[in-house]
């Protein structure tokens, strides 16, 4: 595999260090790594020697275990951290935790945390590089990667005139904000539309068309993105009724009819079937839901890598 690398930062840790050009260098990067991941033998030995660090103190599923795959097809070393189990939950401080860990030498360190501004506090400080994997409410800039990463293969790398609604509980879904600046980037429409105690505060400054109805927000759209109720972040009194919720803003297949024929949904899960879309529309052939975990691993591949050989060192296989 023949790469000159052009990603010149240190770390990730928000969308909007990308640029269209950086974003599609990423893109055919893990489209490369999307083969290697269907072959028998899933691994190069493009990063033998690195290590990376997954230091995840929210709970994870796909994040962790892609990264995890990630690396490990990529022939790095890695090594799982959690909160518990770790000193942290004897007080010691992130930024404590943090020199420890990078005491060992790690080559990048993937962290996720409750905290807004924990990955930048990091970046700021340590000398290896640093993925943000989720921080607070704030950004999950690999989400929004892989999404994209999906989106281009289904609409075969055309976003202009794509109009993409995403639906649910925008407020406290750093999902949303990611993919809002990155598709918005890439010359998506994006639309919202969710319950109005859910609406982020200042919203009317987003490059978004905000939504009342949700028959009206379906119209013409190429792609609809549910979103998970972040009850673990909700203080009390934004929802008084889980079940008026889900009569409302659950996606149905009679609801899914009025966007236009052919149109996606994706998710970026975990999904509450029933809650957030249908159980019939998770299962169907317009859901995204499974390929954009998929797609997960290489594009975390593809971010490796980048940050592992940026300066424009040739890497060849
Ligand atoms: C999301 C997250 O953690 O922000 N999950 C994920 O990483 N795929 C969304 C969620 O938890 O609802």
């Amino acid at each position: 595999m023949e790469n000159t690398c052009i990603w010149p930062h240190k770390d990730y840790i928000d969308v909007n260090q990308l640029t269209p050009e950086l974003a599609n260098y990423l893109m055919d990067l893990a489209e490369q790594f999307r083969q290697v991941n269907n072959r028998q033998v899933k691994k190069v030995p493009t990063l033998r020697g690195r290590s990376v660090v997954l230091f995840f103190s929210e709970d994870s599923t796909r994040t962790r275990t892609s990264f995890d795959m990630a690396g490990k097809r990529l022939s790095c070393d890695t090594f799982a951290l959690g909160k518990s189990g770790s000193s942290l939950n004897k007080g010691e401080s992130l930024k404590d935790t943090a020199l420890t860990l990078q005491a060992m030498n790690p080559d990048v360190i993937v962290i996720r945390h409750s905290s807004s501004g924990a990955p930048k506090f990091l970046a700021d400080r340590l000398g290896c590089s640093i993925i943000n994997a989720g921080d607070g409410w704030h950004g999950h800039p690999t989400q929004a990667l892989l999404d994209l990463f999906t989106l281009r293969r289904r609409w075969n790398g055309e976003f202009k005139d794509k109009e993409l609604l995403i639906v649910g509980d925008i407020a406290h879904s750093r999902v949303a904000r990611s993919n809002v600046d990155l598709l918005t980037m890439m010359g998506v429409k994006v639309h919202i539309f969710g319950p109005s105690t859910l609406m982020p505060a200042g919203v009317e400054t987003w490059p978004v068309t905000v939504h009342k109805k949700f028959k009206e927000a379906l119209e013409g759209k190429d792609a609809i993105m549910c979103l998970r109720l972040q009850q673990e972040r909700m203080r009390g009194g934004l929802l008084p009724d889980l079940s008026e919720y889900s009569n409302t803003f659950c996606l149905t297949p009679e609801l899914l009819r009025l966007a236009k024929p052919g149109c996606l949904v994706m998710h970026p899960g975990p999904i509450m079937r029933g809650m957030d879309l249908s159980a019939e529309i998770a299962d169907s052939v317009e859901s995204t839901i499974l390929e954009q975990v998929n797609a997960g691993v290489a594009t975390r591949m593809a971010l490796l890598m980048a940050l592992c050989t940026r300066n424009g060192q040739e890497i060849s296989e």
